[in-house]
């Protein structure tokens, strides 16, 4: 089957990976990709956020079958021009990806669930948003309430950060999502990321994470997109991923489902864990980047199968077969990052690091310049190995670390300390 993906990070380069290992696959388009993705698929360049120039490319090129890898597609609506068009396509409608394009929905959609989660209340202004952080102390969270590339969300330790945020939101550090904003009550705990696939009736889960959101070691610094992921997660017990189905992500499918919305893709709940009970802290409609590249290295060539099941409708007939592994990746990211960077660096040592299937350095911000690797992203490899124990997954990442000479960047040292 002739199979795109669309997306250019390392979610996608991951995903791209494990596809190719699945006879079904004949033809791989990715786009638009980066340079480690050109490595082994066919790269198109391509407006992903345009429906209508994604169908005309998937008639064009006889396309069997579309992943999609990040947000913001799913919130313009290609899903739905793309199956309105006769496409088998893995990825929910905008209307169901209004999970995570809307915070404000999900708080809705969890009241009407039940589905335990922190108190919140939606603000279109600043002088209540205020006064109800006064009211309510620190610490306190404060979100964007629309899509904000992973940046709109301040968890503030003081009113004063608080204040801030409100401030900054409503002047438009956010543009139009910071239009409206959810505050919540902040949560203590241990976070968790829990994948699964739901075709719109039945739900799988496909594995467990934790991410790495700050920059600096000691989960120090601001936060990003993730500087390194494991899975397991071990704080996602049986009993908790359970407590997690039935209290949170099935009621949260049921209810999508009431209101004429099926949730059909992968949804990414990020969970706080207290005391033996998981919280929904916020729901992703995709993959996470880099959990993605740690669940892939474990699933490899069946992700194409689960996705295929999902897309179809009939994960009831769907098994994961587990291997009892881990594995654990390490993101490289440019000097700088999440604040302004250089681009253009040049990376050495690439070549020297061999790609198995249970080693792989998968790119992000990468093009290929003059015979050479360049960096030109904020995140930019992510250095992902698989082991017997989780210490040995990461002990063969940070070997593989070590032979990349890249001195304009930086990663954590630290990745997986929490479960070692
Ligand atoms: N790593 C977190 C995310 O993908 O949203």
């Amino acid at each position: 089957m002739n199979i795109l993906i669309l997306g250019s990070g390392g979610r996608e380069h991951a995903l791209a990976w494990a596809v190719l290992q699945n006879p079904k696959c004949d033809r791989l388009i990715v786009a638009p990709g980066n340079a480690g993705i050109d490595q082994i698929a066919e790269c198109a360049s391509l407006d992903v956020e345009n429906p209508s120039t994604v169908c005309e490319f998937c008639s064009e090129n006889s396309i069997d079958f579309i992943i999609v890898g990040p947000e913001a597609p799913l919130a313009a609506g290609v899903v739905d021009m793309l199956k309105d068009a006769g496409f088998l396509v893995f990825g929910p409608t905008q209307a169901a990806a209004q999970l995570e394009a809307s915070k404000s929905f999900t708080k809705e959609i969890c009241d009407a669930a039940k589905a335990p989660t922190a108190a919140w209340a939606r603000f279109t202004e600043a002088d209540p948003a205020k006064a109800y952080i006064r009211q309510t102390g620190a610490p306190i969270v404060v979100k964007a309430d629309g899509l904000a590339a992973g940046k709109g969300v301040v968890v503030a330790m003081d009113e004063e950060t608080a204040i801030r945020a409100i401030d900054d939101m409503f002047d438009g550090a956010f543009g139009r999502a910071g239009a409206e904003v959810v505050i919540e009550d902040f949560m203590d705990g241990e976070e968790a990321s829990f994948f699964v696939l739901s075709d719109g009736t039945n739900v799988l889960p496909i594995g467990t994470a934790q991410d790495h959101k700050r920059a600096f070691d000691g989960d120090d610094g601001p936060n990003t997109g993730g500087m390194g992921a494991y899975s397991p997660a071990p704080v996602m017990s049986p009993a908790i991923q359970q407590q997690t189905l039935d209290q949170i992500i099935k009621p949260t499918m049921d209810e999508m489902a009431r209101r004429g919305t099926p949730f059909e893709g992968v949804l990414f709940a990020g969970l706080m864990i207290e005391d033996g009970q998981a919280r929904l802290v916020e729901y992703n409609v995709r993959f996470g980047d880099p959990e993605c590249q740690a669940l892939m290295m474990r699933l490899g060539a069946q992700a194409l199968d689960l996705m295929l099941a999902c897309a179809e409708g009939r994960l009831d007939q769907a098994r994961v077969n587990w291997a009892d592994d881990h594995a654990l990746t390490v993101v490289l990211a440019t000097r700088g990052y999440p604040g302004a960077y250089e681009k253009g660096s040049v990376i050495n040592g690439l070549d020297t690091l061999p790609e198995t299937s249970s080693q792989m350095v998968f790119h992000a911000g990468t093009t290929a310049k003059g015979g050479h690797i360049t960096a030109t992203g904020g995140r930019v490899l992510a250095v992902t190995a698989r082991g017997a124990s989780l210490k040995e997954a990461r002990d063969q990442a940070y070997a593989m670390v070590g032979q990349i000479d890249w001195p304009e960047g930086f990663c954590r040292k630290d990745i997986g300390w929490r479960a070692l």
